[in-house]
C-alpha cells in the first residue's frame, strides 16, 4: 500500500509542533454546532489527526469515548498531558500515534462516529486522498455518521500557494502569525462535486457544507462533508 501522504509534509508539522506555542484553548466551533446537528447520539468516536485536542475533549465533556490518533509524537504526548491537567476520565480517551503508511490499525466498522477536520488536505494528492477517506468509512459503523473537512479553493492558504498539478498544491511560506517556516504539498478538491466524489459507495454523502471565517487578512473557507455510513440491505443506488 502507498505512502499516506509525502515526508515533506510529516517533517513540517514535525517542525510546526516543536513548540506548543500555538495550543488553543478552545474546540472548532464548526465541530460544536456539528455535534449537536449530525452527530447527535453519544458513541465512541475517532478524531483522526486531533492536533492539539481541543476537539477530542470537547466531544468527552459531551459524553462520547474518543480514540484521538496523531501523526505527530510531540502532540500524543502533549494531549495525553493535557487530559491529565483536564481530569478527562480515563475511560473516555485513548490516543494513538499513527504510520504514515495508509492503514487505519482498527478493525472494520469499530466507530460510532468519525472525525477528521483539517487533515485531508495534507495528504498531498488525490490518490492518498481517496485511500484515506475510504480507511475512513471502513472503521465506521453501518448508521453512523462522519465529518470530514478540507481546504476549499479561496482559502487563504491555498490562494497563497502554486498549483502543480490536477488539484495539488504546494505551499511555502509562513503560516498566519507563526514564525516557522512550512513546506506542504496540498490536495485541494476543484469543487465540492469533486469532494462529494472520493467518499465510498458505502456512504451517503448528506451534505457538503461550508464554513468561512474572513477576518484578520485571512480567508479560513473550508469544505465539510457530512456523511452516512449505509446500512447493509439499504438501497446503494
Ligand atoms: C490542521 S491540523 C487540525 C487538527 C485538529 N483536527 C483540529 O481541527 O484542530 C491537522 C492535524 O492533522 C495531523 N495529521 C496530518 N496527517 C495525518 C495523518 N496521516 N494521520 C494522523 N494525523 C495526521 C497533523 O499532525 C495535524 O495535527
Amino acid at each position: 500500500m502507498s505512502k499516506i501522504q509525502n515526508t515533506t509534509n510529516i517533517d513540517s508539522y514535525n517542525d510546526l509542533y516543536s513548540t506548543m506555542e500555538h495550543d488553543h484553548e478552545y474546540p472548532n466551533i464548526n465541530l460544536v454546532r456539528l455535534e449537536k446537528w449530525h452527530l447527535k447520539t453519544p458513541g465512541y468516536v475517532l478524531d483522526h489527526g486531533c492536533g492539539y485536542g481541543e476537539n477530542l475533549i470537547f466531544l468527552t465533556k459531551k459524553g462520547y469515548k474518543v480514540h484521538g490518533v496523531e501523526i505527530n509524537e510531540k502532540l500524543v504526548k502533549w494531549v495525553e498531558l493535557k487530559c491529565k491537567i483536564k481530569q478527562v476520565p480515563l475511560n473516555q480517551y485513548s490516543l494513538e500515534l499513527s504510520t504514515s503508511d495508509n492503514k487505519i490499525a482498527q478493525d472494520d466498522e469499530t466507530f460510532d462516529h468519525v472525525i477528521s477536520l483539517g487533515v485531508l488536505e495534507m495528504l498531498g494528492d488525490k490518490g492518498a486522498a481517496t485511500q484515506y477517506v475510504n480507511e475512513l468509512s471502513r472503521v465506521l459503523k453501518p448508521g453512523g455518521k462522519m465529518l470530514v473537512s478540507t481546504l476549499h479553493p479561496e482559502n487563504s492558504f491555498v490562494v497563497q500557494s502554486s498549483q502543480i498539478g490536477s488539484e495539488q498544491f504546494s505551499f511555502s511560506g509562513k503560516e498566519m502569525d507563526k514564525e516557522t517556516q512550512l513546506k506542504y504539498e496540498l490536495y485541494i478538491p476543484n469543487n465540492s462535486d469533486s469532494f462529494a466524489g472520493l467518499f465510498p459507495e458505502s456512504c451517503y454523502v448528506d451534505e457538503i457544507g461550508l464554513w468561512n471565517n474572513v477576518y484578520c487578512g485571512v480567508n479560513g473557507k473550508h469544505y465539510c462533508a457530512l456523511i452516512t455510513k449505509k446500512i447493509t440491505g439499504e438501497n446503494n443506488g
